[in-house]
């Protein structure tokens, strides 16, 4: 397959080994003693008591699902990067759902059909959650892009892209409830509203690199065409002519628990991709734990080969082929594992480089949980403090103080002052 053919001739030192389909070998087991691959979810292979400071997030329940959250996610997944027209590769359905410059807005919108990608500065790459600027920001220089060999310099200007979307439930609940500015979140607040999204809401997050950086920064990749056989791009219409740029990183939360299920994907070839944490598939990948690398930072860690279930999965759902180089870091659905250590997820690029530079002490959930409003319906400070050093573990109540959850989701940073209230809360709640 010419997959196979081509990144043997592109990376032969590291991936020839990985990339024909047979059982990779990671880095790290090269020095580690516990050497476990088919390990079954519920045990976490990371040493969870003896006093670990974390462990690596491990595949938990979904509520109404039999399937673990490994599985729950990756199904989720082939839904919404399936072509959002049938035959016609680009956009993906989740393209057409609404960025945070459509939902927080005075006049918030759906997007139209073919509407442009908007791309936003990650609020927690140094920028002060309270103050923030415009949402809708082009391509970012990434605060901590030397921890992970990502370029410094260069033309274009090495720059990171992120973009959130949110699906149409969750869209439709926050505009349906006047959610999406703060004179609607303060009128919320009087009203001590219990913010509950629907269960099929969904988010995501990308972090998108344009094509001549990525091939700076990737160890082999040399040319356009190779970037577009492993990579998902889009073609953006810049004021000097089309840029392109490369998918390297996904978030994925959905609203199917009360806290949420959580899940990071990287593309294969991001440096460095399994460090720290190491990566956890129960579902998708034929090898369900690569450890960490503990001996080189920002290594490869091969092809993240697909188990026939999700080979499936994607293939009836029309999926493009480049999806197959994406894996999934890990999952989470809980602060803890169940002797109480923390759990940890956070993704090489999204939590290392474009954000606060800490992968090791990163917790979806333990963060997300003090996504909150106040009375004036701005993030309060003792929430948005939470952001620069990663909480892990339970919650702590009194930073919520004064405030109202938002139900997990930190896009509430992005409504605007102003905005009026249509409709009161005691009306509109569904
Ligand atoms: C230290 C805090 C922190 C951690 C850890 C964190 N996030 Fe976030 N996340 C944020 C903030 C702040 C935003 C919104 C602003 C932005 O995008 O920078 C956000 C936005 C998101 C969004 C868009 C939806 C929304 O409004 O919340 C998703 C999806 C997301 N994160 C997923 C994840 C996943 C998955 C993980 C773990 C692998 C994770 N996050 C870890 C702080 C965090």
């Amino acid at each position: 397959m010419s997959r196979c053919k081509s990144l043997t001739m592109l990376l032969p030192i590291v991936l020839a080994l990985t990339a024909c389909g047979q059982a990779p070998e990671p880095v790290a087991n090269s020095k580690a003693t516990d050497t476990t691959t088919s390990a079954p979810a519920s045990v976490p292979v990371t040493n969870a008591s003896a006093g670990a400071i974390v462990i690596t997030a491990q595949a938990g329940a979904v509520d109404g699902y039999a399937v673990n959250s490994d599985e729950f996610l990756w199904q989720l997944f082939t839904e919404f990067a399936a072509p959002a027209q049938a035959g016609v590769p680009a956009p993906v359905v989740f393209e057409t759902w609404a960025s945070d410059a459509d939902t927080f807005s005075t006049t918030p919108t759906w997007p139209a059909p073919g509407a442009a990608k908007k791309f936003q500065a990650s609020v927690l790459g140094g920028a002060n959650a309270q103050t923030h600027g415009a949402i809708d920001v082009p391509c970012v220089q990434p605060p901590n892009g030397a921890l992970g060999g990502f370029p410094t310099s260069g033309t274009p200007t090495p720059c990171i892209a992120e973009e959130v979307k949110r699906n149409k439930p969750q869209f439709d609940y926050i505009v349906g409830n006047n959610l999406n500015t703060q004179a609607g979140l303060a009128a919320a607040y009087a009203n001590n509203v219990d913010v509950q999204m629907p269960l099929s809401a969904i988010s995501i997050k990308g972090d998108w690199i344009k094509v001549p950086t990525l091939i700076a920064w990737i160890p082999g990749l040399d040319n356009v065409e190779t970037v577009r056989e492993y990579y998902y791009t889009y073609v953006e219409n810049g004021d000097t002519g089309p840029v392109e740029y490369a998918l390297v990183s996904l978030h994925i939360s959905s609203r199917q628990n009360a806290n949420w299920v959580w899940g990071s994907l990287e593309h294969e070839l991001n440096p460095g991709r399994c460090d720290d944490l190491g990566c956890y598939d129960t579902f998708g990948a034929v090898e369900p734990v690569v450890l960490p690398n503990r001996f080189q930072v920002n290594s490869q860690y091969g092809s993240c080969d697909k188990s026939a279930a999700l080979q499936l999965l994607m293939s009836n759902a029309q999926l493009s082929p480049v999806w197959q180089n994406y894996c999934m870091k890990s999952t989470q659905v809980d602060y803890s594992a169940a002797d109480g250590t923390p759990y940890a997820l956070g993704n090489s690029v999204i939590e290392r480089i474009t954000g606060n530079g800490t992968v090791v002490a990163s917790s979806c959930i333990a963060c997300h949980v003090y996504a909150s409003f106040g009375s004036d319906g701005a993030p309060t400070k003792a929430a948005t403090a939470m952001l620069p050093f990663n909480p892990t573990g339970e919650p702590i109540p009194a930073v919520l103080d004064g405030a109202l959850k938002f139900d997990f989701m930190w896009g509430v940073v992005h409504a605007p002052a102003g905005g009026s209230v249509q409709k009161p809360w005691s009306q509109s709640k569904n």
